[in-house]
């Protein structure tokens, strides 16, 4: 089996390598490309791959190039985790938001429209070259925002599901929390990606018992800090948030806080320095400490148990992913991309029925939904009317105002990555 990592230069790979060693009976991965622009990191990264795969005894190979059409010829699945513009744009995206009073992030909000925009075409070429190369491959994408990305290639027809790792770290912080094995606990995960609530927490799977209330109830305190959202937030709702909807329940008190402290990509820019002068080190054989600092813990699990499902080996039976609506949520589009359970195959993923929403949650989502296509729309076609249209219905966003501010600050941080501007 080949895989290819497109964004395989990433500091984030290690932990996707450690992922395929430590899983190897799940996805025998025969072979790994990782395929990046910047070779200095590919040899670091590529360095540590490879002696992450010898420490564990792993017998696939592991290649390194900066050539994409080589890297994803003959691959069974080609993994996306780019990000256009490295963390410097992160950076801008978390940063003139704020100047508007709107949350500066990098999915949700003005920002991520911009990383929309930025990154919709260049996945979508890497897409065509994909399936060029072979029409049967899967493409799993990582990259962000990942609703709308996902909802770009699926609408180009390609064979694409997209992923993301809130759903496996709840997942695995609810069974600490209940002194259980994470397979043992099914999440009833509604919503769109980034912007998804856990309405019930079962036990064994969809039609086990719901100790979603005893979890509230006993370990409400520990879930609510970890979310930094009040607990009585959590007790009136009786569902947990993703983190995620901090930006919506408490925007305002975010964007106060973001003021006063170094960006996310500061931080992780920092922490991605410090990184890679470690993979510089030949007696490093395993991925250091340091990377569980990163937002991106367990994904490596949750890619590959969709990787062995859509290539026929196995995974668990159900997983949390995104794809097309298709009724699943009867208030919104068919082809809005949703993030619930799915069964996973080689066919692709089909969404397990949702309990009904409640139209608290609903009515969110239906406007994000709504965001997306207008953002998609911009990605797809450029032009300010599009960005002022899809930041106007963004429920964070919404005034005319800073719709227009929020449009020009948008265009003039990203003109080098806009065809159009
Ligand atoms: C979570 C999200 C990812 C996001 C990451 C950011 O894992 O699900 O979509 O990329 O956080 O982590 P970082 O360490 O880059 O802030
Ligand atoms: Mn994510």
């Amino acid at each position: 089996m080949k895989l290819t990592v497109v964004g395989g230069g990433s500091t984030y790979t290690p932990e996707l390598v450690d992922g395929f060693a430590r899983l190897r009976d799940t996805l025998p991965v025969g072979e790994l490309v990782l395929v990046d622009p910047a070779q200095d990191r590919l040899e670091l990264v590529g360095g540590l791959s490879r002696r992450i795969f010898a420490r564990q005894g792993h017998p696939g190979r592991i290649t390194t190039t900066t050539d994409l059409d080589a890297a994803v010829d003959g691959a069974d699945a080609v993994l996306l985790q780019l990000r256009v513009g490295g963390q410097a744009a992160r950076q801008q995206d978390e940063t003139w938001p704020l100047e508007c009073g709107c949350v500066g992030q990098e999915t949700t909000g003005a920002g991520g429209l911009a990383k929309a925009l930025r990154t919709v075409p260049v996945v979508l070429d890497i897409a065509e070259r994909v399936r060029r190369a072979n029409p049967h491959a899967w493409i799993i994408d990582f990259t962000n925002p990942v609703g709308i990305v996902t909802r770009a290639l699926l609408r180009a027809g390609h064979k694409a599901v997209g992923l993301c790792n809130v759903a496996i770290g709840l997942q695995r912080k609810f069974a600490a929390l209940l002194s259980l094995e994470p397979s043992g606990l099914h999440l009833d995960h509604v919503g769109l990606n980034h912007l998804t609530w856990e309405t019930g927490v079962r036990l064994g799977g969809p039609e086990g018992e719901d100790v979603l209330p005893r979890l509230l109830a006993d370990h409400g305190d520990t879930i609510a800090a970890d979310l930094r959202l009040p607990r009585p937030l959590l007790d009136r709702l009786g569902v947990v948030p993703s983190y995620y909807l901090r930006y919506f329940y408490a925007h305002d008190e975010v964007v106060r806080e973001l003021r006063t402290k170094p960006s996310r990509a500061a931080e992780v820019a920092d922490m991605e320095r410090r990184l890679l002068a470690m993979y510089a080190d030949p007696a490093l054989d395993e991925k250091p400490d340091l990377l569980a600092r990163r937002g991106g813990a367990y994904y490596s699990e949750a890619a590959v148990d969709l990787a062995a499902a859509l290539l026929g080996g196995g995974g668990t039976p159900y997983q949390v992913v995104n794809t097309y609506n298709d009724g699943t949520l009867p208030f919104l589009p068919d082809d809005a991309v949703v993030e619930v359970q799915a069964a996973v195959g080689t066919k692709g993923a089909a969404p397990l029925p949702v309990h009904p929403v409640d139209p608290l949650y609903a009515g969110l989502m239906a406007g994000v939904t709504a965001y997306e296509d207008l953002a998609l729309e911009a990605a797809l076609h450029g032009g300010r009317n599009r960005v002022f249209r899809a930041l106007l219905s963004h429920p964070l966003i919404g005034q005319y105002g800073y719709a227009e501010t929020l449009t020009d600050r948008l265009i003039a941080h990203n003109r080098e990555h806009l065809a159009w501007a």
